[in-house]
């Protein structure tokens, strides 16, 4: 009677685990660890069902219905509750297939470009080497001499008003306020003949607006050997503006300008590559300005110890953010700086 007893309440503790279990599984998968873990060869029901045979034969008359009951009834109920949680499980992949929206935007991981800057100025540099020239650099801290008197703007030179300097703490420091400074720097420690071609960060204290920034960028050109004259200056700054604008028949215009660094001085203007009748890029004029360019100044030699009866060169100049707002329609130079994602990655 005792034993009797004793199965009775194993049988009851075990349904009321099996329930239990079935009712913390949620998907096909998980009732399969619960069929395994009670209806399996050595789960807990089989084998509670297997002690029949230990028992006497008179315990087993009364036991057997009642163990063959629980694995019947638990069988039962396993199997409707899996085809319930089948059905439930085919329907939400009905649904999900129902509701796939092939316009559905999905997170799309931004990949790096190279800034409109890095660009620009490697594209600058290939054209630059191809033609033999070689890449030069200079501090953005300066020396007064470095920025001015060595490209013959001595101190009292009214030139220097049009610079806006950022002068530092120390005395005759500054921000360099345009590249032309690389060119000194260039002729110090090279031998000639010079090709080369710079670029880098300048400084002027100017109020701020879409063609203004206090910290732009520019490119320099420097060309010196015997006998060089306006001509080489001409088919140089022409074959560079035909590469870049990538047009064989490109037209420039010169015109005479000021720099205290060059004699004659001259500004370079390109005919407008992307218009034949005027537009908004050329200002309706067909022309853009682009370049400052000269013969470099005898007193820029002389100051780099370069002998001006001997040796003559060409030189010039521009804004790279110019450069790139003509190029690609950029309307304001404060965007370079902005860091915006939906300015940069347009390039
Ligand atoms: N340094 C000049 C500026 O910042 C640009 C320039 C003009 C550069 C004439 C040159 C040059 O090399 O020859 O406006």
């Amino acid at each position: 009677m005792l034993v009797m007893k004793k199965l009775e309440e194993k049988i009851s503790k075990l349904k009321q685990e099996f329930e239990t279990a079935l009712e913390s599984a949620h998907s096909t998968e998980q009732l399969e660890q619960v069929r395994i873990a009670f209806l399996g060869r050595s789960g807990q029901i089989t084998e509670l069902v297997g002690t029949i045979k230990e028992l006497s034969a008179e315990d087993k008359r009364i036991a057997g219905p009642l163990l063959n009951e629980l694995k019947k009834e638990s069988q039962e109920n396993f199997d409707q509750i899996l085809q319930l949680c089948e059905l439930r499980e085919a329907q939400a992949a009905e649904n999900k297939k129902q509701w796939f929206d092939v316009t559905m935007s999905k997170p799309i991981h931004v990949r790096g470009t190279k800034h409109i800057y890095s660009q620009v100025i490697e594209q600058l540099e290939d054209i630059f080497i191809s033609m033999g020239y070689d890449i030069a650099d200079g501090p953005e801290v300066e020396k007064d001499y470095y920025n001015f008197k060595a490209l013959n703007i001595p101190d009292d030179h009214p030139a220097r008003d049009m610079h806006d300097t950022f002068w530092l703490d120390i005395p005759g420091m500054l921000l360099r306020t345009h590249t032309s400074t690389i060119q000194v720097h260039a002729m110090e420690s090279r031998t000639l003949p010079l090709a080369l071609f710079a670029t880098g960060r300048c400084y002027r204290n100017e109020a701020l607006d879409a063609s203004h920034e206090f910290n732009f960028t520019q490119a320099e050109c420097l060309f010196i050997d015997k006998d060089i004259s306006i001509a080489n200056l001409l088919a140089t700054a022409k074959t560079f503006l035909q590469t870049l604008f990538e047009k064989k028949d490109l037209n420039i215009r010169v015109r005479p300008g000021y720099f205290p660094f060059v004699e004659p001085g001259l500004e370079i203007d390109m005919e407008c590559p992307f218009c034949l009748h005027g537009c908004s890029t050329c200002k309706k004029t067909r022309w853009i300005e682009l370049l400052g360019a000269g013969l470099v100044h005898p007193n820029v030699l002389r100051s780099s110890k370069i002998d001006p009866d001997y040796y003559s060169g060409f030189a010039f100049g521009m804004g790279i953010e110019r450069l790139a707002m003509i190029r690609h329609g950029i309307t304001d130079i404060r965007h370079f700086h902005a860091s915006k994602l939906n300015f940069l990655n347009q390039f």
